[in-house]
């Protein structure tokens, strides 16, 4: 077939792809892409001068990648994409912590740590410190001895430890004790920035959004058996919850950090008295035959 015109077109190229695509899920998603593509460029009468920016764009997103800057996920994020995958995927469980997006600032081979361990070792900036505690739980309540924490924030500054060169800072892999109890001590998250020194945040500058995130603390929590969560606590009274970037607050993920004043216990946790404390607790969903949620790092998408 030829002579193609705005009318034929995208039944044509729809076509091959299912002539040709040979697995059965990847024809479904080229077909789809190819329709919604087509429709877009009609609906909006695309202009190749316009096409041609937008390549220029996706070109300077990508050369702003490498194994720790992930230029894409940041624009899926602030396209408000990775929100809605996280929302077809991950209908929450009665009971279980609810999931929102990973970011662009996830790290594998972060330090470990047990009960009580402290994420502030080796930090280059202070903050108001805090004791982070609680447990982890299936969503019956069960304890979940030895579950992991993957903790991960940005500095005092805003900026995560990936932005910079130098060592991890603020994050690491927390162990739940026998009875699923966790504890660790960090500084209480502020709100930040996401970067805008790149492509994105010139998008985000020519739409008239704002590119702050409200302050929080990102967890993903994984046991054998149970469905890992990607998720964050959010802090209570932060002024951006209303208008996140990247679309990530849920209610159910709000957490209250409470001033101690008692220099018994400060001195039991080896903090200044006072201090900061969050209680808040983890509860995952049975595996169930689930596929895992896979935890995707900046460096694994230029590997
Ligand atoms: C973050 O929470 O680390 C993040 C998420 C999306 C874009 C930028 C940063
Ligand atoms: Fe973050």
């Amino acid at each position: 077939m030829r002579q193609f015109t705005e009318d034929n077109l995208t039944e044509e190229v729809v076509a091959r792809f299912k002539k040709g695509a040979k697995d059965a899920r990847f024809r479904e998603l080229m077909v789809g892409l190819v329709k919604h593509l087509h429709a877009y460029a009609k609906e909006v009468k695309l202009t190749e001068e316009e096409w041609f920016e937008a390549i220029k764009f996706l070109t300077a997103v990508g050369q702003k990648c490498d194994g720790k800057r992930q230029e894409f996920i940041l624009l899926s994020d602030v396209l408000g994409l990775s929100m809605m995958t996280v929302a077809i995927n991950h209908k929450t469980e009665p009971g279980a912590t609810e999931a929102t997006v990973l970011g662009p600032f996830f790290a594998h081979g972060a330090k470990e740590f047990g009960y009580g361990g402290d994420l502030r070792e080796g930090a280059t900036m202070k903050g108001e410190d805090v004791w982070v505690h609680g447990r982890v739980t299936s969503t019956d309540g069960k304890p979940i001895p030895g579950a992991a924490l993957d903790i991960w924030q940005a500095k005092a500054d805003g900026i995560y430890d990936l932005q910079t060169e130098g060592e991890f800072e603020l994050r690491g892999r927390v162990k739940a004790d026998a009875k699923g109890d966790y504890a660790f001590t960090s500084y209480k998250p502020k709100f930040y920035s996401v970067p805008i020194d790149g492509p994105v945040g010139e998008l985000i500058r020519a739409t008239g959004n704002h590119h702050m995130r409200p302050a929080h603390m990102h967890a993903i929590v994984s046991a054998p058996g149970y469905q890992p969560v990607i998720t964050h606590v959010f802090v209570e009274g932060d002024p951006y919850l209303d208008g996140d970037a990247v679309f990530a607050v849920k209610d159910s993920l709000i957490g209250k950090y409470r001033k101690v004043d008692d220099p018994a216990e400060a001195k039991r946790l080896g903090l200044p008295n006072p201090f900061l404390r969050l209680d808040w607790d983890f509860r995952l969903a049975p595996d169930a035959g689930v596929k895992a949620r896979k935890v995707i790092a900046p460096s694994d998408a230029v590997a």
